[in-house]
């Protein structure tokens, strides 16, 4: 009997997602079918990564398709998360990366944005979000102060066109919402304000995304990294001598087991002061050790430290992020902290890949038709 797409698919038909109460086929699952031969391979998309049915599911499109088709045949099933396929409003941002922190007032921000902005130095397609819901500092350090995002039809609905600023595409809370007023939202006006500016917006191919998240751990948090496919996270920290117990909730946040969001490492603010004066002088006015101190407790590295200039907070007063100035000192030290993740992430993206599960027929030796 020869194979075709159809056959496939109608033979498919009698596999059910049971999450959802129906087949496969009508799921819009099954993707990328070929056929060599005797040979079958095929996509089976869940909407999540770890689906808990994956292998249920699969081990039944093998059954039943060999039922129906064939004991002799060889079949290949690929489990992919939507993501991974490409598919979602996120489909083509390959990486997630979220910058947190156990307090405010560390540099989270100033870290997410120049971070961003280095990540694209390195000629990534960057985007970067702010997702500080009670304090949005984007709309000032990107030197977007009052500026609205447009708007675009894509498929009969309304899309947000994030703004494109210094090579990057962004977009705040701040956009949207009068300063100040975001304080008096409940979690689930702000959590539904987030999801639209993942999901409604035209964001296109990225290689990263940055997301500014707002300080230590609560519910907006659990929402969202629960429902955006975050590759994983930086933990910003300073010196002093650094409440461990506000950084362990941040990480058992990201780490626990229905979230499973790595740390992919420490940077340390603030670490020194250096008059501009004496530019090879290093004063430690906030301590020392502590960022060591939080990668060692969260058993990941410290990807960099970055010192007290005036310039960092100028810049970030003025809309003029300080990595725009490529002969500063603060440069380097971001490049070199870009360059660090970027290895990071392709580590966690070697670890995730998917691996085929190839099934070899036992009874390759009695053919049917
Ligand atoms: N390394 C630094 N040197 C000088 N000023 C800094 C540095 N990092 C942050 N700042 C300033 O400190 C303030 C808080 O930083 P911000 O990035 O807004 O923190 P967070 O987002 O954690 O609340 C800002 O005014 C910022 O310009
Ligand atoms: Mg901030």
């Amino acid at each position: 009997m020869s194979i075709t797409k159809d056959k496939i698919l109608e033979s498919l038909k009698k596999v059910l997602y049971f999450p959802k109460a129906n087949n496969v086929v009508d799921l819009n699952m099954v993707d990328s079918i070929e056929i060599q031969g005797n040979k079958i391979s095929l996509n089976l998309i869940y909407p999540e990564a770890n689906d808990k049915n994956a292998h249920i599911v699969k081990d039944a499109a093998l059954r039943t398709l060999k039922a129906d088709l064939g004991q002799e045949l060889e079949i290949e099933i690929q489990t992919l998360s939507e993501q991974q396929a490409g598919r979602g409003p996120l489909g083509k941002v390959k990486n997630i990366i979220a910058v947190a922190s156990g307090k405010g007032g560390v540099g989270k921000s100033t870290v997410a944005t120049n971070l961003a902005l280095a990540l694209a130095q390195t000629g990534a397609k960057v985007g970067l979000l702010d997702a500080d819901i009670y304090g949005p500092s984007m709309p000032v350090m990107m030197g977007l102060k009052g500026v609205r995002p447009g708007a675009v039809e894509e498929g009969g609905k309304t899309k947000i066109v994030p703004i494109e600023k210094y090579g990057i595409k962004m977009l705040s809370i701040g956009f949207f919402i009068d300063e100040g007023k975001a304080l008096m939202w409940r979690g689930s006006m702000a959590s539904n304000a987030l999801q639209q500016l993942f999901n409604d917006a035209v964001w296109g191919e990225l290689d990263y995304m940055v997301l500014d998240l707002p300080p230590g751990t609560g519910d907006i948090h659990l929402t969202l990294v629960q429902s955006v496919p975050v590759t994983g996270s930086v933990i910003v920290t300073t010196p002093q001598n650094v409440a461990l117990a506000d950084v362990r909730k941040a990480a058992n946040m990201f780490e626990n087991d229905a979230i499973k969001v790595p740390i992919l490492g420490v940077v340390e603010n603030m670490s020194w002061f250096t008059p501009a004066e004496l530019p090879n002088n290093k004063y430690y006015i906030f301590g020392k050790g502590g960022g060591q101190v939080v990668a060692n407790e969260l058993n990941v590295e410290l990807l960099g430290q970055l010192p007290i200039v005036e310039s960092i907070a100028e810049g970030s007063d003025n809309g003029n992020p300080i990595v725009l100035d490529y002969q500063h000192p603060v440069s380097k030290a971001f490049a070199e902290i870009a360059k660090k993740l970027i290895e990071k992430v392709k580590i966690r993206n070697v670890q995730l890949a998917p691996t085929p599960i190839v099934q070899i027929n036992p009874n390759a030796s009695c053919a049917t038709d």
